[in-house]
């Protein structure tokens, strides 16, 4: 079998799972073509544990981009630089996986799902959090259940340190939770209840700024923008969904693969907490509440295996996987909705967002 050719665009971070474990166990279906990080120490770091020569390693993604013969390229630099990249994939009719969010802005969203469908090329966001074992056995237990009414989210993770959630930008830009986190939430949200997402409503914010000084409130001084979310929205199936971030949490921790989600369906109530057993609660005819725990769902791959062997496949003449930018920009949509909910104090309409981006 040909392999893939990839050129990855960063080496650090969450890239650093991606070179040396996700695809690692798909060398026999990719190799590197080349390498970018504006890190130069990194870059040739990594190229050296690869065996990939330097010249083809490069610090600027430009010069990368007219350089390298490549099938297709795997973006993992921060939110902010997705765009510069996808652009010079599409020049170059490049596929790409790349990182979630798709873009910082809503306007970098949709200048890249258009830059995509002019090209004709392919794009994959990636969702991870769909296929990992705890939520695939939620959403077949979802399924089990009829219709849903409503589902509700919850994460919440103690990041008052500085550099407690990771990278440093993520302490610094504005809208973290929802452009680092959130687009996690909403795109699970749809995916949970099947539905995209009509109109959403709600508030941003950052405990100590709005009580005029971080002093105000113990911990909120880690973080330069808004900490907090809490949001209500419409899907198009009939269900309502609502959503609680917190990255300031004192109290119970639903961080990162801990997420509480509660789904209630005509059939009974589904609950995943951060013990990570699904459970199915139901009314017996005598009126007393059943639990019973739903066992788990074991894929051949997860998480963000899963995206790398959907990208591989889908290269290898596959089917589109579910999270393509065509209909990603639909959960991305949902966080920039939210912030502008969150700003005018108003409901937003997510579907004419959408539909006003991706119309021809
Ligand atoms: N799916 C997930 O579970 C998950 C988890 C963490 C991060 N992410 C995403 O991965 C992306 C990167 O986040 P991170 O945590 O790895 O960030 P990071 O800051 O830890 O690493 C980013 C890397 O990109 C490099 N870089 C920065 N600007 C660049 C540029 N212009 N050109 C080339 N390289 C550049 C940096 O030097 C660094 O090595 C983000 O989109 C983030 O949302 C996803």
């Amino acid at each position: 079998m040909t392999k893939q050719r990839c050129l990855m665009i960063g080496v650090g971070g969450m890239a650093r799972h991606w070179i040396h474990n996700v695809w690692r166990t798909f060398s026999d279906r990719m190799e590197f073509a080349g390498l970018v990080d504006i890190n130069q120490a990194a870059l040739y770091e990594t190229a050296d544990t690869l065996g990939v020569s330097r010249t083809h390693c490069f610090t600027n993604m430009a010069e990368a981009f007219e350089k390298v013969d490549a099938d297709f390229c795997c973006i993992v630099t921060p939110p902010q630089f997705h765009a510069d990249a996808v652009k010079l994939a599409c020049a170059r009719g490049m596929d790409i996986l790349s990182e979630k969010p798709i873009s910082d802005t809503w306007e970098g969203c949709v200048e890249i799902y258009q830059a995509v469908q002019k090209a004709g090329v392919k794009m994959l966001v990636t969702q991870n959090y769909r296929y990992t074992p705890r939520i695939l056995t939620l959403k077949k237990a979802v399924q089990s259940l009829g219709a849903i009414n409503y589902a509700v989210c919850r994460y919440a993770a103690d990041y008052r340190k500085p550099l407690a959630w990771g990278a440093a930008f993520r302490h610094e830009m504005r809208h973290s939770l929802m452009v680092e986190a959130s687009v996690h939430h909403f795109d699970q949200l749809r995916n949970l209840t099947g539905g995209d997402c009509l109109t959403l409503s709600g508030y941003e914010w950052h405990p100590g700024q709005i009580r005029g000084d971080d002093a105000k409130y113990a911990g909120s001084n880690s973080f330069k923008g808004e900490t907090n979310g809490m949001f209500v929205m419409q899907f198009n199936t009939g269900s309502v969904g609502s959503y609680e971030g917190n990255n300031l949490a004192t109290g119970k921790q639903n961080s990162w693969h801990s997420e509480y989600y509660r789904i209630e369906c005509e059939g009974g109530t589904v609950v995943l907490d951060a013990d990570h057993v699904v459970r199915i609660e139901e009314r017996t005819s005598q009126g007393t509440l059943s639990v019973r725990e739903v066992p788990t769902e074991r894929p051949q791959y997860e998480g963000h295996y899963a995206m790398g062997a959907q990208m591989l496949d889908w290269l290898e003449g596959g089917e589109a996987p579910a999270t393509v930018v065509s209909d990603n920009i639909k959960s991305n949509a949902m966080l920039f909705a939210a912030i502008e909910a969150a700003a005018t104090n108003s409901v937003v309409n997510v579907q004419a967002m959408v539909e006003a981006a991706t119309k021809a």
